[in-house]
């Protein structure tokens, strides 16, 4: 296996994953460093259900044709798992001994925090290693946007346009539950974009009182409906705002239904934007690996693909930038 840092020019090994939730534009990540590899000579293996499959050695050649007719395609073909095992001493080392024993020299590993923090602890035990950021939370450090992010973000706010229908027809208010884990930036975009009158998140939290007051003033400012977007990572979550409704309903407030998006945002195909993120990232990957610079998260900031060191990033999820929030929330008015 090759050391961190090493150059090298002779023909090499080089495995793929997908870790983690699954996420629109993980396909195309797969086809470009699968084929970017191909074009430089490398042989290139997939392996099948994230780092589980990786300790049970479920690992398969891929050619650039294997490849083919999945850059439209959302999910990921080679599978992913959430794998407690990698999080173990042992389970670290038998991944190693599989990537030994399959003659790996590199790997790639698409997906996002927690698959990130298994990347930097195979680094550790020695293996050559490049992450590429790939969640729809959008909450990794090292990248302005996540693959998978922009589709999730466009899905939510399609499904807040059409919850916006209904509720105008029945002059009902509406708590959409969008995705994110701890993070804010799903339901951020949605919520602007899909014009809420209130968007509750993690980084900038309202009570339950604040999100009733704000109703009831979209009320008498004549709305005859209104949007309440919420992250699922917030304090007051969909769950605490239903009950606080529920217990608190005057009789002028809003008919109020609840929500919650959940996997939905996940599926579909990826977006133009994380096709071609996935596709710079992939070939990022490549060049890395042909110039033996491991131990990175490959990410994009300032539509520049930047590498930062997994150290840096791995187990230290970032919050969302409020700013536009914050300014953002007059135009509800
Ligand atoms: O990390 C992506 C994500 O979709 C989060 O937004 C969500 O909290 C979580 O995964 C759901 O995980 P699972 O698919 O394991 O239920």
């Amino acid at each position: 296996m090759a050391a961190e840092g090493t150059v090298t020019t002779t023909k090499r090994t080089v495995a793929v994953l997908t870790s983690g939730g699954d996420a629109p534009g993980m396909n195309a990540a797969i086809r470009a460093v699968v084929r970017a590899g191909a074009a430089r000579g490398f042989e290139m293996i997939g392996v099948l259900h994230g780092f589980t499959g990786l300790i049970a050695g479920e690992l398969r050649a891929l050619g650039p044709r294997d490849v083919g007719g999945i850059i439209d395609r959302g999910g990921t073909v080679l599978g992913t798992t959430r794998c407690v095992e990698l999080k173990t001493e042992s389970g670290q080392q038998r991944a190693v001994q599989q990537l030994r024993r399959h003659g790996i020299d590199a790997l790639v590993v698409i997906g996002g925090d927690g698959s990130q923090s298994g990347a930097h602890a195979l680094q550790a035990h020695g293996v050559a290693v490049i992450g590429v950021a790939s969640t729809i939370d959008n909450d990794l450090r090292g990248t302005d946007i996540s693959i998978g992010a922009t589709t999730a973000a466009e899905i939510a706010v399609e499904a807040i346009d059409r919850l916006r229908v209904t509720a105008a027809s029945h002059q009902r208010g509406f708590l959409v539950e969008v995705m994110g884990r701890h993070c804010g930036y799903l339901a951020m975009l949605a919520g602007i974009a899909g014009g809420a009158e209130a968007i509750v998140v993690p980084e900038m939290e309202m009570s339950p009182e604040a999100v009733a007051t704000e109703l009831r003033t979209a009320r008498t400012r004549g709305k005859s409906h209104a949007i309440v977007v919420v992250a699922e990572g917030a304090r007051h979550n969909a769950d605490m705002l239903e009950q606080y409704f529920k217990a608190r309903q005057r009789a002028d407030d809003y008919e109020l239904r609840v929500t919650r998006l959940g996997h939905v945002q996940r599926g579909g195909k990826p977006c133009l934007f994380d096709r071609l993120l996935a596709t710079r990232l992939g070939i990022a990957a490549i060049d890395c690996i042909a110039a033996g610079q491991y131990g990175q998260l490959l990410g994009i900031v300032g539509n520049e693909v930047i590498g930062t060191p997994l150290a840096d990033v791995a187990g230290s999820p970032r919050g969302a930038d409020t700013r536009l929030l914050e300014t953002a929330m007059m135009l509800a008015r």
